[in-house]
């Protein structure tokens, strides 16, 4: 009799760069003969891949653990539990303090080792840490050193589409933001060689991605010193991989405001292929704020980038992240964020209450002195401001014909009408676009000409035969799948 083929289940919380790590971290186990599972139910290897930016991404996961993971230990003790990624990271011994059956803590850094540390936890019974080394506790070469890039060859089955890839060009972060943890979870800023990426984006492509997503926690200051004199800048990157037969879309995120050079926006606007979409986070429109958080720029300065991305970049479309409570964010202060989301016209904006998180410098230094009835109202307003905006962005589009590739069927069937199907897709400025239409469409870069608009999507109507990109005129025909690894995205 055969053995059972193992199966592995994991959740996902947090950042795309999460999504990216439980896609390469399946794909390994894969190859070590696992297959995915859809629940916790029967796998013999239960994964929870963590996010540590705000607390309650943190008590997700613990809540998690306990509801699909811990009645599985208790009723197979073989089964192999594991924390990974950033709360793994930070945490490892709270980990084991408040869900004692876990066998598996690896690091964002480590995770090239989970099939040896998975074979070892069930051979010995221990439980087994793969950690890398304290920002603090090292020299920089030496903790750079223990946190790999962990990019190993990719398997476009683990993607929710497989016309749509990640793809890191940088990992770790070394602007040390007040507020957030990201410098000691995911280590010191790292580049990574560009021959790999451009390798990576081939073998992408080769496989059916039409669009990849550069990531990095600050990707516009990606810069490659190649040992010789020579250094690659992301706009330098963008180039070479531009003309990577078929290739249709170039995406990065996320940007950070003070590096936005004039060499990226220029690429940004003579590059066809690269999206003209910025998302540069201002966390904040009151200059006292954005000291503490220690993000080394002005809202004046902020303001200057804006104007040059749109000059540069004509019809850009930049959205941001907000924070707001954060320590002594008076009324005044926050009238200066509302102030600057009326002006700034983002595309959208996420925004966040912020989360004392343990170990960073906010935390030491400053008082969350802002009561959550105030964070919560405070993100209410700057919400539904930065809503007006995007329904008045939304509208300027009703009348224009937009390129959209058609990630899949529309979740909520957003527009009331019939029963026809519905697909979404996003624009080339990123914007959510839904139509009626067939799913054999599903991975098709198709025109649509915006007859409506909410707050949240464009809708239209696609051009029946007028299929565009690299599938023109040979329609595949591919049922929508739309597969999720784990969890939504916090
Ligand atoms: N509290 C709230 N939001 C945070 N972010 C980062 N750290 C915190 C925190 N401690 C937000 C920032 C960042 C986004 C990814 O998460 O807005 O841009
Ligand atoms: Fe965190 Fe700031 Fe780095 Fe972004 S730039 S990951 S907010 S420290």
């Amino acid at each position: 009799m055969n053995p059972p083929v193992p199966k592995v289940y994991i959740e996902t919380v947090g950042c795309q760069m999460n999504v990216l790590d439980s896609e390469l971290v399946v794909a390994a186990l894969k190859k070590q003969g696992y297959t995915l599972a859809d629940s916790p139910e029967g796998a013999s290897l239960i994964l929870f891949n963590t996010c540590s930016v705000r607390e309650h991404a943190e008590e997700k996961t613990y809540s998690a653990l306990g509801r699909h993971a811990a009645p599985y230990k208790k009723a197979d003790p073989g089964t192999v539990v594991g924390v990974i990624g950033c709360m793994a990271q930070k945490d490892q011994e709270r980990i084991r303090q408040r869900a004692p059956y876990v066998d598996l803590v690896v690091g964002t850094g480590q995770l090239a080792k989970i099939p040896a540390l998975v074979e070892e936890a069930r051979r010995t019974g221990q439980p087994q840490y793969a950690l890398s080394l304290p920002r603090a506790g090292a020299s920089r070469a030496e903790v750079e050193a223990s946190f790999e890039s962990y990019d190993p060859a990719r398997d476009p089955e683990m993607r929710p589409t497989p016309f749509q890839a990640f793809v890191r060009v940088q990992i770790g972060c070394d602007k040390f933001c007040t507020y957030c943890v990201v410098p000691s979870t995911r280590g010191p800023e790292q580049s990574r060689p560009p021959e790999h990426i451009l390798a990576e984006v081939r073998t992408l492509v080769d496989q059916g991605a039409k669009e990849v997503t550069l990531l990095g926690q600050t990707v516009n200051s990606y810069r490659y010193a190649h040992g010789d004199g020579r250094t690659t800048r992301l706009s330098d990157l963008l180039l070479a991989m531009h003309d990577t037969p078929g290739l249709e879309r170039v995406k990065f995120v996320t940007n950070f405001p003070k590096d936005m050079t004039d060499d990226l926006l220029d690429a940004v606007r003579e590059l066809p292929k690269l999206a003209k979409y910025l998302h540069v986070p201002v966390q904040s429109g009151c200059d006292e704020v954005l000291k503490r958080m220690k993000r080394l720029y002005t809202v004046a300065s902020y303001r200057e980038m804006l104007h040059r991305c749109r000059e540069r970049v004509p019809g850009v479309a930049v959205s941001s992240d907000f924070i707001v409570g954060f320590c002594g964010e008076t009324d005044d202060s926050f009238a200066k964020t509302l102030r600057l989301v009326e002006e700034a016209r983002f595309k959208n904006s996420f925004i966040f209450k912020y989360s004392e998180r343990p170990g960073t410098k906010a935390m030491g230094r400053y008082t969350d002195d802002v009561p959550e009835a105030v964070k919560k109202r405070r993100n209410n307003d700057l919400l539904a401001v930065q809503n007006a905006n995007s329904l008045l962005d939304h509208r300027t589009w009703i009348g224009r014909s937009v390129e959209v590739l058609v990630e899949g069927p529309s979740r909520h069937g957003e527009r009331a009408g019939g029963d026809r199907p519905q697909l979404t897709g996003r624009t080339m400025t990123d914007h959510i676009c839904v139509f009626d239409g067939p799913p054999r469409l599903v991975g098709q870069t198709v025109t649509v000409d915006v007859t409506d608009a909410s707050g949240f999507t464009l809708y239209g109507d696609v051009r029946v035969g007028e299929q565009t990109g690299v599938g023109r005129g040979a329609t595949v025909e591919r049922e929508p799948r739309p597969r999720r690894i784990g969890l939504a995205v916090v």
